[in-house]
């Protein structure tokens, strides 16, 4: 079976953009694939060095969400990368191979640096795609399901996995492929993408009481409807989006048509919207709150994850120093 590696980077709390997005994704890939799926500790690093104390609750919240979305772990491998120190050892020997313009002109490094609140002036941090590299070549994944702003790491990683293939001469690694995350990007209740950074999201956690008042009071539909009694127009509105994605094709039909007869309000509309969001999200809500009562259930997994990734690490850590000659005394 071809193998699928993905990592996430433990940002705490997952919303509806990444549920849609990549996890249930994830979840239908454990039929066709072996799957690991990876918690990025290290990564998170790179820009909250200076806060340590968030990392591990933040991976315990990613784990509790992923199991409750329907990731299996006995058939997924679910780990936190930091408990496979396989991946450092690959990352250090990949950065010997690795020439400084390679990560330098990763078009999202330089915009990064500039705009974000953390200090990213490290050195961890230019070689984070060269870790990236190290956490997929080590697994010799075939697929990688990402999003689109991915794409260019996977380009570097296929260029690493070539560039040692070229210098030692043994083709160990397959060249990994991006299976992109269907465009079926979540809007936020601004309109804009869904985004922690932006402020937009609907979370996993959010209780429906959250959720109602989020949607009600924040979230955005046709601004030209003015009054209850003007028409409105659903392809141009953001809560129709979201009907889209989230109600039963009878209510799109629905609102759709009395929409544009004035025939409903926003309010209404919007409340309808917020039912449907909460009849998905609400039971897994239930699961992620009661996987993060048992931290200790939840730990064993991660540890029996790491435990079944790390044979795999180092049987390939194995081949790759053989290839690159390190002593062997
Ligand atoms: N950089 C990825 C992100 O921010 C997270 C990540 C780390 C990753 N290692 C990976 C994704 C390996 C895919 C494969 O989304
Ligand atoms: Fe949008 Fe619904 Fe208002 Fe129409 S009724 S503009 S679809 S929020």
């Amino acid at each position: 079976m071809e193998r699928v590696l993905s990592g996430v980077q433990p940002s705490g709390s997952l919303h509806l953009g990444n549920l849609v997005g990549a996890l249930e994704n994830y979840v239908k890939l454990q039929d066709q694939y072996q799957t690991f799926y990876m918690i990025a500790d290290w990564h998170a690093y790179t820009s909250r060095f200076d806060d340590p104390g968030s990392i591990e609750p933040a991976v315990m919240e990613v784990a509790a969400s992923f199991l409750a979305a329907g990731l299996d772990p006995q058939r997924s491998v679910l780990f936190a990368q930091s408990q496979v120190k396989e991946h450092a050892e690959l990352h250090l020997l990949f950065s010997m191979i690795t020439p400084l313009s390679w990560v330098e002109r990763v078009p999202t490094y330089k915009e990064k640096l500039q705009n974000s609140e953390a200090d990213l002036g490290s050195y961890g941090f230019l070689g984070y795609p060269v870790l990236q590299a190290a956490d997929i070549l080590i697994y010799k994944a075939h697929k990688v399901p990402v999003g689109e702003d991915q794409l260019f790491h996977l380009e570097l990683t296929r260029e690493i996995a070539r560039r040692f293939h070229f210098l030692y001469g043994v083709e160990l690694f397959p060249e990994p492929q991006a299976v992109l995350t269907h465009a079926a990007r979540v809007p936020g209740l601004d309109g804009r993408k869904m985004s922690k950074t932006y402020d937009n999201g609907i979370y996993l956690r959010d209780t429906p009481a959250v959720i109602l008042q989020k949607c009600t009071r924040q979230m955005a539909s046709d601004s030209a409807r003015i009054r209850r009694s003007d028409p409105g127009n659903p392809d141009i509105c953001n809560t129709y989006a979201f009907h889209k994605l989230f109600s039963a094709a009878a209510t799109c039909e629905l609102v759709n048509v009395e929409c544009r007869s004035a025939g409903i309000g926003c309010f209404d509309c919007k409340k309808k919207v917020a039912e449907a969001i909460i009849a998905r999200i609400e039971p897994l809500r239930e699961k992620i709150e009661a996987n993060l009562a048992q931290p200790d259930t939840l730990k064993d997994v991660l540890r029996d994850g790491s435990n079944r990734a790390r044979v795999v690490a180092q049987e390939t850590m194995t081949e790759v120093r053989a290839a690159m000659k390190l002593s062997t005394f």
